[in-house]
């Protein structure tokens, strides 16, 4: 099965593409959905955080204060690589388990850290969903009301968007209304059916 990772800045548009994907019965695993769910209630990497970082990152009904947690790991490097530490290869292996379960031609990955975390080995090819920093500042502000200071911090700690250019084998570039972008996706589903097939 060939197996697409699909990667981009902050806000560039990632999800909104895997929905599209999605409408032409792709399947898709998400990182971030998986990251999720590792850290509900009754997952044991919860206790594991509780222990790493204390009962200040669990609330009073037992689910994980993702604020709290958050504002731990912002701007302070150990914490963010003990958390790193503890659920990438939790989020690593439960990928490789989803794809093991797949027998579609094809599938989506999306790895919003794909480059980051060195993770291309689990895919067969890179698509990067791109738009300028100006873009990705202004979507943040609309959608999170993210100030600019956390912003910037969060763009300055992802690979550059010359980097994820120059690594990508396709490119949306999402800049344009969601009907162009729909094309954009179908083009690309019929690119992958026929490679797939090759
Ligand atoms: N082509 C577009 N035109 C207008 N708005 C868009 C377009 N694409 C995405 N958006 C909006 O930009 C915001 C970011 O998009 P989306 O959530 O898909 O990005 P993402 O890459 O998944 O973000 P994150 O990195 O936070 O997971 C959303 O509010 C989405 O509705
Ligand atoms: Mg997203």
């Amino acid at each position: 099965m060939l197996k697409i990772g699909l990667t981009g800045g902050i806000a560039c548009g990632k999800t909104t593409v895997t929905l599209l994907f999605q409408e032409h019965n792709v399947p898709i695993i998400d990182a971030d959905v998986i990251a999720h769910e590792l850290v509900t209630v009754g997952q044991p990497a919860l206790s594991s955080i509780s222990e790493l970082f204390g009962e200040r990152v669990i609330k009073s009904d037992g689910s994980l204060n993702r604020t709290i947690l958050r504002d731990i790991i912002f701007n302070n490097s150990e914490e963010k690589h003990k958390l790193e530490r503890l659920l990438h290869p939790l989020i690593h292996q439960t990928i490789l388990n989803q794809v093991s379960l797949l027998t579609s031609p094809y599938c989506i990955i999306c790895i919003p850290l794909l480059f980051e975390t060195k993770w291309s080995h689990l895919v067969d090819r890179v698509l990067v969903i791109d738009c300028p920093i100006e873009t990705q500042v202004s979507r943040l502000q609309q959608r999170d009301g993210m100030s600019l200071e956390v912003i910037n911090s969060i763009i300055s700690s992802q690979v550059s968007r010359s980097y994820r250019l120059d690594h990508a084998d396709d490119l949306i570039n999402n800049t344009n209304t969601q009907d162009v972008l729909a094309e954009d996706v179908k083009k690309l589903h019929n690119l992958y059916v026929t490679k797939s097939n090759c």
